[in-house]
């Protein structure tokens, strides 16, 4: 069985991907220092604790486990904090890649599967968002993730760094099974936020921002169930094996929900009322952010199959009534 380094595999997006991997016939090891993963999502393949910013630990594990190639999904990811401290975003995120893509090009391991980001594009309104788009992030977040871009590209002509960078849009969900899910402490994401103030977890959801140039003044955003978003990158390490070369494919469905539309869904499928107030905007935000770009599905061969709003909310709640909430 061939091995798959998963940075970030005991985060949200990373347990996914190593269930998808192991049922692919892969290893998946996980390499992860629970910064804000739990070793208790690890369930997929061998667990090596290790931080991005230690080298000599990335090359024991590289030296340990051959693996074929990279998923890359261990990163600092909360746009609010990145404006706040942006030297943390800048070392975790952009000096940990290079420790990461260095150790991989000195291990000889050349293919690489990267988690970028919309948030690489910025506010542009009324501008299709496809895989040429310029480039303009609004917060240290996503510039950071467009530096990591920059640097594939330049170990690609250095190294021959062969890599798939995936812009995800926002991603929701979670394994229809339960056995992983959805759990960051704090917790940022929409549909999280909204189940937990269903549940009576939170006094109420903060909808941030209601003046927005939308048809009901709230933000939108594209979101893409993880479960096809891990089959993507299933696709995306054989896509590098079958040596067809560095690719970016943004990762959306192309479809806009506002966050009022969101909390409407979950009202409709946990029964139960959004406890809601407003607050202000967040420095950092964007008015939209929807994919304008079919080249996952016509160049990949992605078929996304759970990505409606109502799968995304009923999986998330699902998951939510497993109790995983009260760790
Ligand atoms: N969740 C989304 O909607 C979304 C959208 C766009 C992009 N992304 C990207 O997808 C990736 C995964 O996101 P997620 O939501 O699963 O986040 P997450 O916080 O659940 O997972 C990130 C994992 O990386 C680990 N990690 C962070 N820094 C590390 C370091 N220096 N060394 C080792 N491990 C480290 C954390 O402990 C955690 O387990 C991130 O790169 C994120 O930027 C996520």
């Amino acid at each position: 069985m061939e091995n798959i380094l998963v940075t970030g595999g005991a985060g949200y997006i990373g347990s996914h991907a190593c269930k998808a991997l192991k049922t692919a016939g892969f290893n998946p090891i996980t390499f992860d220092n629970l910064v804000t993963g739990w070793k208790d999502a690890v369930k997929f393949g061998p667990f090596e604790e290790g931080d991005l910013l230690d080298r000599g630990r990335l090359d024991e594990v590289f030296a340990k486990h051959r693996p074929v190639a990279v998923m890359h999904f261990a990163a600092l990811s909360q746009v609010g904090e990145s404006m706040q401290k942006p030297g943390k975003y800048w070392r975790n995120n952009v000096e940990g890649s290079l420790n990461l893509i260095e150790a991989a090009a000195s291990a000889g391991c050349k293919r690489f599967v990267f988690s970028s980001t919309c948030a690489t594009y910025g506010d542009q309104d009324n501008v299709v968002l496809d895989e040429n788009s310029v480039q303009l992030p609004i917060n240290a977040y996503g510039a950071s993730k467009r530096a990591i871009e920059d640097m594939l590209r330049d170990f690609e002509a250095s190294d021959g760094m062969q890599s798939v960078i995936f812009r995800y849009f926002n991603v929701a969900g979670c394994d229809p099974e339960a056995e992983v899910g959805e759990f960051h402490q704090p917790e940022t994401h929409l549909i999280p936020l909204i189940l937990d103030a269903v549940a009576g977890k939170r006094a109420a959801l903060t909808v941030f921002g209601t003046d927005y140039d939308t048809p009901d003044g709230t933000c939108i955003r594209d979101y893409v169930h993880v479960c096809d978003l891990v089959d993507a990158h299933i696709l995306g390490v054989k896509w590098l094996k079958d040596e067809k070369g560095s690719r970016v494919f943004n990762l959306g469905t192309g479809e806009g929900f506002s966050v009022r539309e969101v909390m409407s869904k979950a009202a409709s499928v946990t029964g139960k009322p959004v406890p809601c107030e407003e607050g202000p905007r967040r420095a950092g935000d964007c008015t939209k952010l929807v994919s304008g770009s079919t080249r996952a599905e016509a160049e990949l061969g992605w078929n996304p199959q759970r990505s409606n709003l109502e799968n995304m909310v009923a999986d998330a709640w699902k998951w939510h009534q497993t109790g995983h909430y009260d760790k």
